[in-house]
């Protein structure tokens, strides 16, 4: 199931995917230049405090199955992406679609700051993404579509791609492979990420950049990517 694949950055047509690939391997120089914990402590620490053992944080992981007394990087990604799809799901449905389209209190607001409105719920998504990869290089996150309304949101390297794909084909399972970006090889998983809410197809079908008018409720709209390092 596992899929390799090598994506070299810059010089590229695709000028995003090597800007995305470029601030990765940025990421990574930092990485290398001493953070004292190790990645499975931080996962821990980060999203299942108080249900793992900590303190097994030995020799990286080199796949996507489960080592002994450790945290696979498999592991890592289902439990980050849980945390993260639980927070975008609730956001959507009780902030979101309760607010603006069942209750009519106010609106989401791609300009949320300038008309004082709720930041939509990819753009809240975005923030949290930032701000983790500040705090962290063990992990990065992002959401894509093959349907996007901002273009930056496209998949940006084969492996990205291939699990939009897989999921268009079987969104029951996500998508996991290795991808080596600029010299590091990350474990990657792909989710589906599904309209949860009638909020999330009235909004997209309506938009103007939007390439779609026809999503569902219940349908795969995108995917959420989880990124792990191996090292
Ligand atoms: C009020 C409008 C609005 C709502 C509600 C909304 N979206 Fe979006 N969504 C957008 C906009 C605008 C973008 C592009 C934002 C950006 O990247 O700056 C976006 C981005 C996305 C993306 C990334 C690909 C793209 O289109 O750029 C996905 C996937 C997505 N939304 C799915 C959802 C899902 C699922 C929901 C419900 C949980 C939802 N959206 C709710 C407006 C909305």
């Amino acid at each position: 199931m596992t899929k390799d694949s090598v994506v070299r950055g810059g010089g590229s047509p695709m000028s995003g995917m090597g800007r995305r690939i470029g601030w990765i391997a940025s990421r990574m120089r930092r990485a290398r230049r001493g953070v004292g914990i190790g990645r499975a402590a931080a996962a821990a620490g980060l999203v299942v405090a108080g249900t793992v053992a900590l303190g097994t944080c030995g020799p990286s992981a080199s796949d996507g199955d489960l080592e002994e007394g450790g945290i696979s990087p498999r592991v890592m990604a289902d439990a980050l992406h849980t945390v993260i799809e639980a927070d975008r799901t609730i956001y959507a449905r009780h902030v979101v679609n309760r607010l603006q389209d069942e209750e009519g209190v106010i609106a989401a607001s791609e300009h949320w700051l300038d008309d004082k409105a709720l930041p939509l719920p990819a753009q809240v998504f975005r923030m949290g993404a930032e701000l983790a990869a500040e705090k962290s290089d063990d992990f990065y996150y992002a959401l894509i579509s093959k349907w996007p309304i901002n273009i930056q949101n496209e998949p940006r390297t084969p492996m990205e791609a291939e699990g939009l794909d897989s999921l268009a084909a079987d969104p029951s399972r996500p998508f996991y492979g290795n991808e080596t970006l600029a010299g590091t090889t990350y474990f990657t998983a792909v989710y589906p990420d599904v309209a949860v809410a009638e909020a999330c197809v009235t909004c997209h079908n309506a938009h103007r950049d939007s390439p779609r008018d026809d999503f569902r409720v219940g349908e795969v709209m995108g995917a959420v990517v989880v990124r792990i390092p191996l090292r």
